[in-house]
């Protein structure tokens, strides 16, 4: 018997219905205001710098001068990569002719970078970790780029950017990208928080998750562990709790939005507290733990101090450093415990002395 022939066009359903991030932000806004359309044009060209950096990186082992430090060192102190220029000059290269923002504070940059004729029509600054996690960039492994926007509300002389010293609940969008297998630009305005991964065939960020949430409780643990000893008590009493508790799994890659990501998805808890050496810890507020945690806190997840909620802490200066306990509710509520009680242990004893 002669099998049925099938039909020679076969029917072909698109895998997504092809969301850009421009349009998501016009849906999101549900708008097509000056402002809609203003943040759609700067998620529009967060993404641009997103690709131009995901390009170097695919194919930095075969270029000279891509890779390894430049022998400077940044306002962090920290040793500078080709790739940290590199990533922070794409970022002002894209936005230099945008005519949206009329500032950009990065990590890298000691003064907030001013482009004065976008300054009449641009009413937002950029904040960014141009690459964060650099020292993986070397090795082949993941890294990302940390962003944040910022209401402009005001022009300062002396480059130390008053007006940017507002809480985390001050930024209007926020969010990461992560250069893994594929390139994923995560963020939120504020309404969920929305994933996109980078089609290179055509060149587009396409919507691939939703309003993601994050779950309320997850196995991971996500800290250096090699500063158990600079630590204070309560984390490495923390530690020593999940050392001797079943469910729960170490994953630190060197880079936070790596950590974080999988954290987003999967749930567990990533903390960088302070130690002997940064008593406020690494993480910078403005550009890594603000941003991050308005993405974390968007999708149901909590960041902290320890002791305060990150969206509230009111920086003092461009560059300040804080402790960060950021993930699911339940593991942050958990280290914080501990914290709590070390706490009320040295006010029973003051009380008692
Ligand atoms: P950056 O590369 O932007 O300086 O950030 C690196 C950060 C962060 O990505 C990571 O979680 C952390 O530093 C790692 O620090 P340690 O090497 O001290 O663990
Ligand atoms: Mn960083
Ligand atoms: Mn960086």
């Amino acid at each position: 018997m002669v099998a049925e022939a099938k039909p020679i066009v076969e029917e072909h359903t698109l895998d997504r219905d092809c969301t850009t991030l421009s349009r998501h932000v016009l849906q999101q806004m549900q708008s097509f205001s000056a402002d809609a359309q203003d943040l759609s044009a700067l998620m529009g060209r967060i993404g641009l710098a997103a690709k131009l950096i995901a390009r170097r990186l695919s194919r930095a082992g075969l270029m000279e001068n891509a890779l390894g430090f430049t022998g400077d060192v940044n306002v962090q102190g920290e040793s500078v990569k080709k790739m940290d220029v590199y990533a922070n000059e794409v970022f002002i290269a894209v936005f230099k002719q945008s005519g949206l923002v009329c500032r950009l504070a990065s990590e890298e940059m000691e003064r907030p970078y001013y482009i004065p004729e976008n300054c009449p029509i641009g009413r937002h600054t950029l904040v960014y970790d141009p690459l964060d996690g650099s020292s993986n960039v070397d090795i082949d492994l993941n890294v990302g780029s940390i962003f944040a926007i910022r209401q402009q509300e005001g022009m300062d002389e002396d480059g130390t950017a008053q007006d940017l010293l507002q809480p985390g609940r001050k930024q209007i969008a926020a969010g990461y990208v992560l250069y893994g297998p594929s390139t994923m630009l995560v963020y939120t305005i504020g309404k969920g928080v929305h994933a996109f991964t980078l089609d290179p065939s055509l060149g587009e960020f396409i919507l691939s998750a939703e309003n993601i949430r994050i779950p309320e409780h997850g196995p991971v643990y996500s800290a250096n562990e090699g500063n158990f000893w600079q630590w204070e008590e309560p984390i490495r009493d923390y530690i020593r709790y999940v050392h001797r508790h079943e469910g729960y799994t170490a994953r630190y890659s060197g880079a936070l939005v790596g950590d974080i990501h999988r954290i987003l998805m999967q749930g567990g808890v990533f903390l960088y507290p302070g130690t002997v050496k940064k008593p406020e810890g690494k993480l910078r507020l403005l550009y890594e733990s603000a941003p991050l945690a308005f993405v974390i806190e968007q999708a149901g997840g909590r960041a902290s101090t320890g002791t305060q909620e990150i969206m509230d802490v009111i920086p003092d200066r461009l560059h300040q450093r804080t402790p960060l306990i950021i993930g699911s509710p339940d593991n942050v509520a958990l280290v914080e415990s501990f914290i709590q009680e070390r706490q009320r242990e040295a006010a029973d004893l003051a009380i008692k002395t």
